[in-house]
């Protein structure tokens, strides 16, 4: 739990992040200090201007998503490739849904839906998570349905998101971890303009499988040095 946490005493960084955050007492200060230290954990600010480009834009997740979300969930390359509970229930979506705002208020994750440009389907979803705050980095991670599907949904949105978050929360990198055998998600990345790594061998155990993980990373070097605006419409 306090890994995600800033450290004691840490100064807050300069920037976007600066209006957004909340201070969360711990014990474990308490104990080294001998008084109830005051820990400020940035929370994520949504993306404003929404984040879009010609096809696709991300918006917030909201309750009307819940089917599409639990119909999408079914799918076995999703229930296979990503850490979305199996089986997979209408009450997972809920879930997801629900506990979403939360999540990104206390600066644990930030959850977006992949919609079209001009509409509210649900496409997929994209998100970063996993933050460390002390080493300023953060995984992104994805799924897109399996109907809309082969038409760069989710290139477009790796490519809208990453380089946001390095800009908007000062990250130093963005991890995208994709299973050996996920070809398509590899394209993903690299078509995104992330860094292919190297491959850790069974690096994880998740739903009784081992998973050999090709590690990719965007650093803010690798962005051009002016990333044209997005054509995003203010947040409805
Ligand atoms: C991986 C995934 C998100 C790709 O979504 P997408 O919107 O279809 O991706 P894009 O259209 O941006 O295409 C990315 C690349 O994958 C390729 N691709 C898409 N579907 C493919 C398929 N069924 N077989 C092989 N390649 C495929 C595309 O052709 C493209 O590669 P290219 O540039 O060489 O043509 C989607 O397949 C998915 O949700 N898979 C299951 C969940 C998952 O793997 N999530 C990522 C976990 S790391």
């Amino acid at each position: 739990m306090t890994r995600r946490l800033a450290t004691t005493g840490q100064r807050l960084q300069r920037g976007p992040l600066l209006q957004h955050f909340f201070l969360t007492l711990t014990s474990r200060g308490a104990a080294i200090r001998g008084h109830v230290s005051v820990r400020a954990v940035p929370s994520i600010p949504l993306p404003d201007p929404e984040l879009a480009d010609d096809a696709i834009r991300l918006r917030e997740p909201g309750e009307a998503d819940v089917p599409a979300i639990t119909r999408a969930c079914q799918d076995p390359l999703i229930q296979r490739f990503t850490f979305v509970p199996v089986p997979y229930s209408e009450e997972d979506a809920r879930t997801f849904v629900a506990t979403a705002p939360r999540r990104r208020e206390a600066g644990e994750a930030l959850a977006l839906v992949i919609a079209p440009r001009d509409g509210d389907e649900l496409l997929g979803t994209v998100g970063v998570q996993r933050f460390d705050r002390e080493h300023r980095t953060a995984d992104i991670g994805y799924w897109v349905a399996p109907g809309a599907r082969g038409r760069g949904a989710a290139t477009r949105a790796v490519r809208l998101l990453a380089p946001w978050a390095l800009r908007e929360l000062q990250l130093a990198r963005i991890q995208l971890d994709a299973d050996i055998d996920n070809i398509p998600s590899q394209r993903v990345a690299e078509r995104a303009g992330f860094v292919r790594e190297g491959v850790l061998r069974s690096v994880i155990e998740v739903k009784g499988r081992r998973w050999t993980e090709v590690v990719h990373s965007l650093l803010p070097d690798d962005l051009p040095a002016s990333e044209p605006p997005t054509a995003g419409a203010p947040r409805r």
